[in-house]
């Protein structure tokens, strides 16, 4: 499928989905949310997709929404499309495993975009923030909510009040994002993290992520309660008798996603 605002490359059972608008920091506009969202959805159901990795370029992931493409729209207008809804649910129904990797600046909806992603690697020049205040509006998907839970109620207030930007080593040390590496290594790294992630049991894998995610929407009793079951139901796969086979045979497991 040819894109004209990400570039989709499949290898090595690893989606890397590159946004491609360069000239205006890989800003957020409609055609690359909608095309985003459909590269995302073909790559959870495409069988030789095992990881996602989603980044942007060296100067920026995304400087957030289009904000020449906002400006002239009313209430009416963005209420009325539902602006950025339904394709950001799409977004955020992925099951494979995605990895975020950041340079650059991830502002507002990029923000938010990686924040969507599992995990998050950056670059040491990477910058996050939520600077929609300076716009006179509030984030909208994600920045009150999401970063919120990543670093606490102090730090996401400063930074949606004040609209500063975060650097990688405050990010990391927040929790906003789970490793900092040189710049030119975001990639590499990325792709290395997918690859192992690639070697699990694809079944395994999403039961993670349900897991992990669970954690945000329920209490901690039946957030265990789901982890639990969890557990449990992976005893009915050929997956868990093989990774267990391989740890007391001393050999690596060789996972069929069954
Ligand atoms: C549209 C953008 C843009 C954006 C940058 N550009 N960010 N265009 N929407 N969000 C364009 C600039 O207009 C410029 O185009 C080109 O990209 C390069 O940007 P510069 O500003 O010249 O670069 P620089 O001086 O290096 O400054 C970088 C920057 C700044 C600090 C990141 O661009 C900036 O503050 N951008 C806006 C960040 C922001 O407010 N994001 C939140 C958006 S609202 P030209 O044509 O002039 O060369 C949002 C809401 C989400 O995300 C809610 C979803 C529902």
């Amino acid at each position: 499928m040819a894109y004209e605002t990400i570039i989709v490359e499949i290898e090595d059972q690893i989606a890397l989905i590159r946004l491609n608008r360069p000239e205006a920091l890989n800003a957020l506009n409609s055609k690359l949310v909608d095309e985003l969202s459909r590269a995302l959805t073909e790559a959870d159901q495409n069988d030789k997709v095992r990881c996602i990795v989603l980044t942007g370029n060296e100067k920026a992931f995304a400087a957030g929404a289009d904000i020449k493409e906002m400006s002239e729209k009313s209430f009416v207008d963005v209420y009325g499309e539902d602006l950025f809804g339904a394709k950001i649910e799409a977004i955020q129904r992925v099951r494979k495993p995605m990895i975020a990797a950041v340079s650059g600046y991830a502002l507002g909806g990029g923000c938010e975009l990686a924040m969507m992603c599992d995990f998050i690697i950056c670059g040491e020049n990477a910058k996050f923030g939520q600077p929609e205040i300076n716009l006179g509006v509030v984030a909208g998907i994600g920045g009150t909510q999401r970063l919120t839970r990543f670093v606490g109620k102090s730090k996401a207030m400063d930074m949606n009040l004040t609209g500063r930007f975060m650097d990688a080593a405050e990010a990391e040390r927040s929790g906003l994002v789970s490793r900092v590496v040189p710049t030119p290594k975001v990639i590499p790294e990325a792709m290395s993290a997918a690859r192992k992630i690639a070697e699990k049991s694809a079944v395994t894998a999403k039961a993670v992520k349900e897991s992990v995610n669970r954690s945000y929407e329920v209490s901690l009793r039946e957030g265990l309660l789901f982890e639990r079951r969890s557990f449990h139901s992976m005893f009915a796969t050929e997956d868990q008798k093989e990774g267990m086979a391989a740890f007391i045979e001393k050999r690596e497991p060789q996972f069929r996603d069954k």
